[in-house]
């Protein structure tokens, strides 16, 4: 065992739509400051997962443990409350407003004037500045620009630093890297390890293992809404994770039919399914 408690775990949690099981006893678990690549085809459950963990569904059954006590997440509110923040591709900024206005959008600073409450743009400006050059966006030349100027990759890094600016602890990305280039993802993935260098976690939902595999600490892998392998960093290598996605458990090499560890707290840091499992037959 790791003896860490990991920021978020999640036990047995199923979820049903009707009579269609899309997750079935998912159990998994992130600490801070590492990042976990969510991995399936599509269909294998991974946003509704994603969904469960930012309160927009329900499970049906299991537990879902925040810093080791047991929550209920019912919204999307609570979720954010607690410092999960869910960056999507395409939702994540608005286009004609600023960097600015994107960055405050929804919690904008207000100041009074003459009994008006009116928008505290210059206050706004400077802190949107001053944080993204800690986090290292440097490129940008004003907090002003118009979100429509700026690249696909810039974009992610403003969400993901508003995100880190308004306390996130977990971030989720969904797909962060579908439509970048290879140079874009390269910064949005350097973004991600220097989130996780502040304690920060992060669960990554990717389609292209190889994107993800430098630098994920553990990679897991949906099928069928079911938890088909745990992988941890350099136990992976990208054919065998493909199989998994495509395969489910008969794509481990040497499978046995072994188990998922159903518990993380028993898997600790080595969460491959079971020893012997990796093994070449
Ligand atoms: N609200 C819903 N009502 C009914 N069925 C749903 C609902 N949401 C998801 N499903 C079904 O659950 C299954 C898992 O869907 P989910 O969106 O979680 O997959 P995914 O892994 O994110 O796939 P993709 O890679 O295509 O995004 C799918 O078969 C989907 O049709
Ligand atoms: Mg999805």
């Amino acid at each position: 065992m790791s003896g860490t408690v990991p920021l978020l775990e999640l036990i047995e949690v199923s979820k049903a739509f009707g009579a269609f099981q899309a997750l079935r006893e998912v159990s998994l678990a992130i600490e801070a400051g590492r990042t976990l690549a969510l991995v399936g085809d599509n269909g294998a459950g991974k946003s509704t997962l994603i969904k469960i963990l930012c309160g927009v569904h329900q499970p049906d059954s299991g537990s879902i443990l925040f810093e080791g006590r047991q929550i209920a997440m019912r919204s999307p509110r609570e979720a954010r409350h607690l410092g999960i923040a869910t960056v999507y591709q395409d939702l994540a900024l608005i286009d004609t407003l600023s960097i600015a206005r994107n960055f405050f959008l929804g919690a904008e600073l207000k100041r009074r004037v003459a009994g008006l409450r009116l928008l505290d743009m210059r206050t706004m400006r400077a802190r949107t500045e001053d944080y993204l050059a800690t986090v290292g966006i440097s490129r940008l030349r004003s907090p002003d620009e118009i979100v429509a100027m700026l690249s696909g990759g810039e974009r992610q890094a403003i969400a993901i630093a508003r995100a880190m600016y308004f306390g996130a602890r977990l971030l989720i990305l969904d797909e962060p890297t579908s439509a970048l280039s290879v140079r874009e993802t390269r910064s949005v993935l350097d973004f991600v390890r220097h989130a996780n260098a502040q304690g920060i976690a992060a669960i990554l939902i990717s389609h292209n293992i190889n994107q993800v595999m430098p630098i994920a600490d553990r990679i897991v892998a949906l099928h069928q809404g079911q938890v088909a392998a745990v992988f941890n960093r350099d136990e992976a290598d990208a054919a065998t994770v493909e199989q998994v996605i495509m395969n489910g458990r008969d794509g481990l090499p040497g499978n046995r039919a072994s188990p998922v560890p159903a518990q993380p707290s028993d898997r600790g840091h080595r969460t491959r399914p079971q020893p012997g499992a990796e093994e070449e037959p």
